[in-house]
């Protein structure tokens, strides 16, 4: 529903990616890690559970989650199939982790998650010597994996800019003697490389005149529990982002978000585009930039986000799409085809959410162009969500400033990443109507 503006602050929740990783990291080494600011999300709680049976203990107490670890080499055969619900994320990285182990994995996953391509990760492990025990047509989901007895280092050019594929292989080459060798043409997020240093693992990063990274992780580390401070997740920040942006007489402040220049694409975007964003309070904190983010209303404009930016940038290509029908002019995301294997199809689920609202816009295989509207979104249309967290959130958004309310066919998926996201905002001054079942 048009919402009057929205004023006040907001804290995040914690990092999606740096809370799975604490979890993933904390359960691998030895000892005990404290992690504060842990994302209490479906998904981070899937990992929780998988890291418990292989053998990690995981409890909450007070604000801080302990995980005492089991050392490297030394989780245990898991006796029921790893369930990781909606997260690629969770899968992917844990296929990387546990895979390589000499005895038999199961992994399975949410209907989302069991449409998600696995094949990025099954290959890597495949030259490693892991043998795919079970698999569905395509390399989907439920998969089981056997690790062979010696697993050889490998040296591996990633084919797509995924964190996920480098950090699996990453994780994979922590049981392997010698150095196992990720290459990536496109910078994408580095947290795998931090945290893992942080937590006492030989990693060598390197990057060419043309930017290519070359990774290197020795195996069998003696990695040590830490202390883990989890940031705000940036994209979660985006959907307040946007509605500041979006909704008039709006004046924001956003605190405590993580500012890891690989996860930083949308504000340089926005700003680009118009938007009235100012960090506040820039801080380091646990190794990485932290800063709080003022957001005003404001009048954007279209324009081209370069293709080079994809990566930093890939989970809020949705909520900026919204931030464009509010502008004045088109605005063209190019290089986007990834897109089409998140959560959902997100760039079909979102033209087809922008088109249901009025928007005119134009889906290409890689790229999305979305002709502005000024604040004059006709909204008023139902949208279906595919089980993703980021489309459900997104229309909401576009919501609070359309002409007349946009309706989501769900929204329990907002639990996976931004459980708070309805109450927090309405706190804000966002309106949202009830549910009619
Ligand atoms: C993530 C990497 C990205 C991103 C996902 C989180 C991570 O996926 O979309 O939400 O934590 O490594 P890809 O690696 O598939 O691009």
């Amino acid at each position: 529903m048009r919402s009057q503006g929205l004023t006040g602050a907001i804290t995040m929740p914690g990092d999606k990616s740096i809370s799975h990783r604490a979890l993933m990291f904390g359960a691998m080494a030895q000892g005990e890690t404290i992690i504060s600011g842990l994302l209490e999300g479906e998904d981070v709680l899937a990992t929780g559970r998988a890291m418990a049976q292989l053998g990690a203990k995981i409890e909450k107490r007070g604000n801080y989650w302990h995980v005492e670890g089991v050392g490297v080499g030394n989780f245990k055969q898991p006796s029921e199939p790893l369930d990781f619900g909606n997260a690629g994320t969770g899968v992917r990285l844990a296929m990387g982790l546990v895979g390589t182990y000499p005895f038999v994995s199961r992994y399975e996953g949410d209907a989302s998650l069991s449409v998600r391509p696995m094949n990025r990760v099954l290959n890597p492990l495949r030259e490693i010597g892991v043998e795919v025990v079970e698999e569905q047509p395509g390399g989907k989901l439920p998969i089981a994996l056997k690790g062979p007895a010696n697993p050889a280092p490998i040296h591996y050019k990633t084919p797509m800019a995924s964190a996920q594929v480098k950090s699996a292989i990453m994780l994979a080459g922590l049981i392997i003697p010698g150095t196992t060798t990720v290459i990536e043409e496109v910078h994408t997020r580095d947290h795998t490389e931090k945290m893992l240093q942080g937590f006492g693992a030989k990693v060598d990063v390197t990057t060419d005149a043309d930017g290519v990274r070359t990774i290197k992780v020795e195996g069998l580390p003696d990695l040590r529990g830490q202390e883990v401070l989890v940031p705000g997740d940036p994209s979660s920040a985006a959907f307040p982002m946007v509605a500041a942006l979006i909704v008039p007489g709006s004046d924001l402040t956003i605190e405590n978000v993580l500012m890891n220049p690989t996860r930083t694409g949308l504000i340089t975007s926005l700003i680009e585009m118009g938007g009235d964003i100012e960090l506040t309070n820039q801080r380091k904190s646990g190794g990485e930039d932290i800063a709080d983010i003022r957001v005003k209303h404001s009048q954007l404009k279209g324009v081209t986000i370069p293709a080079e930016r994809a990566a930093s940038m890939i989970d809020e290509y949705p909520v900026l799409a919204v931030a464009a029908s509010f502008a004045r002019g088109a605005t063209h995301m190019p290089g986007i085809d990834e897109l089409r294997v998140k959560e959902s199809d997100r760039l079909a689920a979102v033209a087809n959410g922008l088109k249901a609202n009025g928007v005119d816009c134009i889906e290409g295989e890689d790229f999305l162009t979305v002709e502005g509207m000024g604040d004059q979104v006709p909204g008023g249309g139902m949208v279906e969500t595919h089980l993703d967290h980021r489309i459900a959130m997104c229309f909401l958004v576009m919501g609070l400033a359309a002409q007349n309310a946009v309706k989501i066919d769900d929204s329990a998926m907002i639990a996976t990443s931004f459980p708070s996201f309805v109450p927090d905002m309405t706190r804000l001054g966002a309106q949202f109507g009830k549910p009619n079942h």
